[in-house]
């Protein structure tokens, strides 16, 4: 474990006593996990990415490793702390971090769709408003080919996921503290496009 994971894991274990129902858990994913989530789409061919509930970065990183060099990604983050941190600890042309909620994530797209969205949100520990306005703001803004990648603690989600896209894919991933449940959402029946 690097220097940089060290202050990364205080930094939202801090987080975590902060608002526990915000952050939702106490220890970043696992590389094994992310690499896992991040299989579920092909991100070399997506332009336009967006992620929410950023935390460390783990994703960002793994997202920023994918994606081709011409790409954007809008990492959101409603906590300052955690915010501030990655914005200092990645400093990459392709990414604007944005200490703000996922909520507001249309008004930030400026009316372009997004390939592709990366959720690491507690949507079981959020007030539940928030999960189905955040599922909503994610679907309306999705490009017709797109694909939005969620990871939970819990299959609580699945219901609201199924109701709100078209097409979910489940996939559970052992190798993580609690193990995770991964899903793949589209607004189209078939998912093909972006599956490749
Ligand atoms: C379970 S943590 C995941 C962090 C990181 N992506 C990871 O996988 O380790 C959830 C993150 O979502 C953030 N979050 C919660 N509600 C949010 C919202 N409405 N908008 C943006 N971020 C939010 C929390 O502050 C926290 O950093």
């Amino acid at each position: 474990m690097t220097t940089g994971d060290r202050g990364g894991r205080r930094r939202f274990l801090r987080s975590f006593f902060a608002s526990p129902r915000q952050v939702g858990a106490v220890l970043p994913t696992s590389r094994h996990t992310v690499r896992n989530t991040l299989s579920l789409a092909p991100l070399d061919r997506a332009r336009r990415v967006v992620e929410i509930g950023a935390g460390t970065g783990v994703y960002t990183r793994g997202i920023l490793d994918r994606i081709p060099s011409d790409a954007r990604l809008l990492a959101f983050e409603i906590d300052t702390n955690l915010a501030r941190g990655l914005e200092a600890g990645l400093p990459d042309p392709r990414l604007s971090v944005i200490n703000d909620s996922a909520t507001e994530l249309a008004r930030h797209l400026d009316g372009e769709a997004a390939d592709l969205i990366v959720s690491a949100v507690p949507f079981t520990s959020l007030p539940s408003e928030v999960g189905s306005e955040i599922l909503g703001v994610c679907r309306d803004v999705l490009a017709p080919d797109g694909a939005m990648l969620v990871l939970q603690y819990s299959p609580l989600v699945e219901r609201k996921l199924r109701q709100t896209f078209d097409s979910v894919e489940r996939r559970i991933s052992v190798l993580n503290v609690p193990p995770a449940f991964l899903y793949a959402c589209r607004t189209t029946a078939d998912g093909a496009v972006l599956q490749g």
